[in-house]
């Protein structure tokens, strides 16, 4: 191991697959890729895995350059065949799974229930629900068989909070009503399942893809969704999300789960 990587080992010994652990092309990093790195940095070894190979493998590029230890593997996370084949080459290659974080969400062409359009309606539902329900559906005999495990699943503060774009809040409050059922029916096989939902974050994803999607200044953007936030009035940063994630996926959080935990800097306890 490189001295270059940094971290206290709270994830030493561990296989970590991290899905949607590329990102979205922008000046500030996504959710996914932060939380692989900070992963490695940790002492895990990372599956970077995305649907685009060329994100995953930056992402994995980064982590080799800080002394971790990842690979890279193509999948839909959608799709059953890929998930299949992912978690039985991650079985051979490790001999193991003890983490596996499903971040991966989109949630363009949403609107309000006036304008809903059903195409849109049809894929946010479908990508963001199966892309957590069917890698769950095929990690969950090897971690039974192992008898331990902790699973991360990204929603979003939209799930418990009103918003008008209600394909994505359908989709997320879907997350984590499924991750309460994933938890409680596995505990019983040492296996922990929660939920994280993001608040306002300055990432990629969000500020590039709304500012275009919107014909809007970045900046514009970026001062807009830091007002709303009520902690230093500033959005969040994806290394928030990843060292909840971190601490959701470690042992530190054994006795833990079934649990939605905001990461939001305080917007969805707000009225007013
Ligand atoms: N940024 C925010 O403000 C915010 C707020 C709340 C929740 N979130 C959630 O955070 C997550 C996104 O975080 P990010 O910053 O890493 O986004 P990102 O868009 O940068 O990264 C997501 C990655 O997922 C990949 N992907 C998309 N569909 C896939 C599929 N079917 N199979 C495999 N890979 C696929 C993409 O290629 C991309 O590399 C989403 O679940 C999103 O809903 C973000």
């Amino acid at each position: 191991m490189s001295p270059a990587r940094r971290g206290r080992d709270r994830l030493a010994d561990k296989v970590a697959v991290v899905i949607g652990g590329g990102q979205t092309p922008g000046e500030t990093i996504g959710n996914g890729r932060a939380t692989a790195v900070l992963f490695a940095r940790e002492g895990a070894r990372v599956v970077v895995v995305d649907r685009r190979l060329a994100a995953a493998e930056e992402t994995v590029a980064q982590i080799r350059e800080e002394g971790g230890t990842a690979s890279a593997w193509e999948a839909d996370a959608t799709r059953e065949a890929d998930c299949a084949a992912l978690f039985a080459g991650c079985a051979e290659q490790h001999g193991r799974i003890d983490i596996l974080h499903n971040n991966v969400g989109i949630g363009g062409g949403d609107a309000g229930p006036a304008h809903v359009d059903l195409d849109a309606w049809d894929l946010i539902l479908h990508v963001n629900l199966k892309s957590v329900i069917v890698p769950c559906k095929h990690v969950l005999p090897f971690l039974r068989r192992q008898r331990s495990g902790a699973i991360v699943n990204i929603s979003s503060i939209a799930a418990v909070c009103a918003t008008p774009i209600v394909a994505y809040k359908a989709s997320k409050a879907g997350i984590n009503a499924y991750t309460q059922s994933l938890a409680i029916g596995n505990a019983k096989f040492g296996i922990r399942a929660n939920v994280i939902m993001p608040g306002l974050m300055n990432t990629p994803m969000a500020i590039e893809g709304i500012a275009t999607a919107l014909g809007v200044e970045r900046q514009e953007l970026i001062a807009k969704r830091d007002a709303q936030v009520p902690l230093g009035g500033k959005m969040g940063t994806a290394w928030d999300v990843a060292h909840a994630a971190l601490f959701l996926a470690s042992d530190e959080a054994r006795f833990i789960t079934g649990v939605a935990l905001a990461v939001d800097g305080g917007q969805s306890a707000r009225i007013g």
